[in-house]
């Protein structure tokens, strides 16, 4: 493993705020010190960890942080406007929003293959980050959200390192990647002591593909929108009833599958959808959440009621194994 990316043994847990600031006061003389004044470039995508990286790399450059948040269609309800809103308005970030919802959108069209979703999903990242990298120019830095484990499991051959992942050699930057000593928990404390809200420091596992795949099958819009709005209930429901931040991981998924219901005296041939929220430690095995009757009643009158195309809710009781936690 390389010099730098070894947590040294002495280094202590970070799990005050105390001595999270005095990681953030390091970090920022570091950083100043390798940068200088040069310009950053960093793909922030609202998770914790990019969230994290950019408020640290705020604190240290400012506006010679450019931060570039790709809007791909996939993501969840309000989450583009949750980014803009902290990072540009109140961290007065310089912030790059980039809207390319058609060609997501236009790409995975008629793609029904769960690979093939993943595989557009993450070249075109990629494209659009290279043509943004590429309008600015004289960028040699690229900031990323890396954590430890994700050093120790590329180390370890479980999963490549995805942030570095496929960047085209040609943009040839060098990394800027503050918390990669850091485990999930600690950055979340370090995100907590710059004062980023809580519901993005503390927020659910969200895969990089998005509610692309929770939309199984090929993606059609008004499917995709009925995912996002069921998603946002069942978010706003399990946050009412205390459980946002102990169930570890929930979300709803619409196959493009219908069947037959009554709306308003009328048959209603319409999607159904399926609620999974599930507990785990290292997820690789996971146990379902044993959701309150009435609470799950709340849930599916409001997702059948107030999300066009749904007409019924089913909840999934399936562990992993058999299960995995998505869909595709
Ligand atoms: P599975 O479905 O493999 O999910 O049981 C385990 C955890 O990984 C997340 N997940 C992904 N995260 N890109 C990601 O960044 C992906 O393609 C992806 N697929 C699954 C999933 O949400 C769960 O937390």
């Amino acid at each position: 493993m390389a010099d730098g990316n070894v947590r040294p043994e002495s280094m202590e847990r970070i799990t005050t705020e105390a001595l999270a600031q005095a990681f953030i006061d390091e970090q920022i003389k570091s950083i100043k010190a390798q940068v200088g004044d040069s310009k950053v470039l960093l793909a922030l995508s609202g998770g914790v960890d990019s969230s994290v990286v950019a408020a640290l790399l705020i604190k240290a450059i400012g506006q010679n942080l450019v931060c570039v948040h790709v809007n791909h269609g996939l993501l969840r309800k309000g989450e583009p406007e949750m980014v803009c809103k902290v990072f540009r308005d109140e961290l007065k970030a310089n912030l790059i929003y980039v809207d390319a919802v058609d060609r997501f959108l236009g790409l995975l069209e008629n793609v029904t293959d769960p690979e093939q979703k993943r595989h557009i999903i993450g070249e075109e990242f990629i494209k659009v980050f290279a043509e943004e990298a590429s309008k600015l120019q004289g960028i040699r830095y690229l900031g990323q959200g890396t954590i430890y484990p994700d050093i120790l499991e590329s180390e370890q051959g479980i999963k490549a390192h995805h942030n570095v992942g496929g960047l085209p050699p040609e943009l040839n930057f060098e990394l800027v990647e503050p918390v990669k000593l850091l485990y999930k928990d600690e950055v979340r404390v370090v995100g907590k002591a710059l004062g980023l809200p809580d519901n993005m420091v503390f927020r659910q596992p969200f895969p990089g593909p998005g509610l692309g795949v929770r939309c199984p099958g090929a993606i059609t819009r008004d499917r995709l929108e009925a995912v996002r709005e069921s998603d946002a209930i069942l978010r706003e429901e399990f946050e009412k009833a205390g459980l946002a931040g102990k169930v570890w991981q929930y979300f709803t998924v619409v196959p493009d599958f219908k069947s037959t219901g009554i709306k308003n005296g009328k048959r209603a041939f319409e999607w159904m959808c399926i609620v999974r929220a599930i507990n785990t430690v290292d997820v690789v095995e996971c146990t379902v959440e044993p959701i309150e009757y009435n609470l799950m009643c709340r849930i599916t009158d409001r997702i059948t009621h107030e999300v066009p195309g749904i007409n019924r809710v089913l909840y999934d009781y399936t562990p992993k194994p058999t299960g995995t936690v998505e869909y595709e």
